[in-house]
């Protein structure tokens, strides 16, 4: 059963303002719910099937939003941060009104799939080490990687806080001064692939998220760009099991 919402709640929670201005506006005959207007802010709705107008403007109601972005290379992947610009500071007003943040890090440095959201159980569906979501990384290293790299990777690497690490696949694309590799890991800690690197002394020096689980990189965005998720992509997501 869908669930019921205030009126006043409801309009307030879409960015039209707090709770007394739109109590004020009610009072005033700017909202009208199926084509009349309504006086009574207590009201309770269905708003995915009632039609909900503002100053005769229909306001589309979601209760969450889903957003993939090309994180690019100098911003932090967080909600706010006092010296840094961060990729929340991309979005339009029209996307802040619902407080998005960020499912998961990527570090400053590092490009590619960030999945921008207010949705938190399926950001936890993500990201929970329990889960085993595979993340894919594209990564260019200083120094050359033989096959017997990917071994290493897969019976996990031992990282610089002695923690040693679930199993990896290693790609290699090309071996050279700067090989190429694609490196699959299920869990996030901290600078992750950047530390499985330098536990074979070797340095990553470009990074870019290209998938987690389901969710691709869309190769249209560039750095900086988002689009929203396709319905298609948000049933995806929602496929991993909680
Ligand atoms: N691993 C890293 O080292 N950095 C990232 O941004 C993501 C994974």
């Amino acid at each position: 059963m869908k669930k019921l919402e205030r009126i006043d709640k409801l309009i307030s929670n879409m960015g039209f303002g707090s709770r007394k201005q739109v109590k004020a506006y009610i009072k005033r005959g700017l909202v009208k719910v199926n084509g009349e207007i309504i006086n009574d802010n207590s009201l309770k709705l269905d708003p995915y099937k009632d039609r909900i107008e503002f100053n005769n403007m229909e306001i589309n109601y979601r209760r969450f939003i889903y957003l993939m972005m090309n994180k690019p290379k100098g911003l932090v992947s967080s909600t706010n941060d006092p010296s840094n610009k961060t990729v929340i500071d991309l979005l339009p007003d029209e996307y802040l009104v619902y407080k998005p943040f960020p499912a998961g890090r990527l570090d400053k440095d590092t490009e590619g799939l960030l999945l921008i959201t207010n949705d938190g159980q399926l950001a936890h569906r993500l990201l929970s080490p329990k889960k085993g979501v595979d993340k894919v990384y594209y990564a260019e290293v200083a120094g050359y990687i033989d096959e017997s790299y990917k071994e290493r990777f897969w019976n996990g690497l031992v990282l610089d806080d002695g923690y040693q690490t679930l199993p990896a696949e290693l790609e290699i694309v090309e071996s050279d001064v700067i090989s190429k590799v694609y490196i699959t890991i299920q869990e996030g800690k901290y600078h992750q692939v950047k530390r499985m690197f330098e536990s074979i002394s070797t340095r990553v020096v470009y990074l870019k998220r290209i998938s987690m689980g389901p969710l691709k990189l869309d190769d249209k965005l560039e750095p900086g760009q988002f689009r929203e998720l396709t319905e298609e992509e948000i049933t995806l997501l929602k496929t991993i099991e909680v």
